[in-house]
């Protein structure tokens, strides 16, 4: 039986509590990516201190690591969960057909038409295991994100070993720079995303349970 064969068997199947939605892998390497990117987000703050490359500092109370060296402490360490867990993710993802099932194809007029509906308020959330075209864009955006980021992070942690791939960030210096936009790229989602699911508390539900 091929990979796809079994995720659709196993994965999908109907039971008398309902299908599964969001299987145990989603949701396990969802939640340890949601710690994983808090730790690094709060961290970065702190390590952005010692050197702001804008006019402004993050307060050290919503800060994590108290000075320099605990910031990178704390950085490198939720990388190394970031790293290991984002692999695990797109490896099922790619070999389960999920992306492929769940994220494609995109169509840039269902884009704007969901995206309207969504503004006034009209957009149906019925059947939870089908994403709209918005949130596969979103959410496709979020893993090339995810790419940008970890590629700039380990152009300026080892800029030596990894030259070209900092020259092929234009430098250290705008490394820095692509590395900053990524997480405010990554904090803006998660507002939309956080208050999305807040709002339909169903979908946080099944992104607890599965179902
Ligand atoms: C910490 C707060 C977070 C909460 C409460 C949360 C909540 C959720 C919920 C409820 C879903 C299901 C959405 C749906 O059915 O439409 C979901 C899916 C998803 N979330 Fe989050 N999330 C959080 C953090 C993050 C972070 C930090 C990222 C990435 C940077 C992320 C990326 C995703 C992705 C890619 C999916 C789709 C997963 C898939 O179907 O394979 N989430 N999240």
């Amino acid at each position: 039986m091929t990979i796809e064969a079994a995720a659709s068997n196993s994965l999908l199947a109907d039971t008398a509590a309902g299908p599964v939605i969001h299987p145990r892998w989603v949701r396990v390497t969802h939640w340890i990516n949601a710690l994983a990117m808090l730790l690094l987000i709060g961290s970065g703050w702190q390590i952005y201190d010692a050197a702001p490359l804008f006019g402004f500092e993050f307060s050290h109370h919503i800060a994590l690591g108290e000075w320099l060296g605990g910031a990178l402490l704390w950085h490198f360490a939720a990388m190394w969960l970031l790293v290991i867990n984002g692999l695990v993710y797109v490896a099922l993802g790619i070999l389960t057909g999920r992306f492929r099932r769940k994220l494609f194809p995109i169509r840039p007029r269902e884009v704007v038409g969901d995206f309207v509906a969504a503004l006034r308020g009209r957009l149906a959330h019925d059947d939870l295991a089908v994403y709209n075209a918005v949130q596969k864009l979103l959410y496709l955006g979020i893993l090339l994100t995810g790419f940008v980021i970890v590629l700039s992070g380990l152009s300026i942690w080892k800029p030596v070993q990894f030259q070209h791939l900092t020259s092929f960030f234009g430098g250290y210096n705008t490394a820095r720079y692509v590395h900053f936009a990524a997480m405010t790229a990554i904090v803006a989602f998660l507002v939309v995303h956080v208050t999305i699911a807040v709002l339909v508390p169903k979908s946080l539900r099944a992104m607890l349970t599965g179902r």
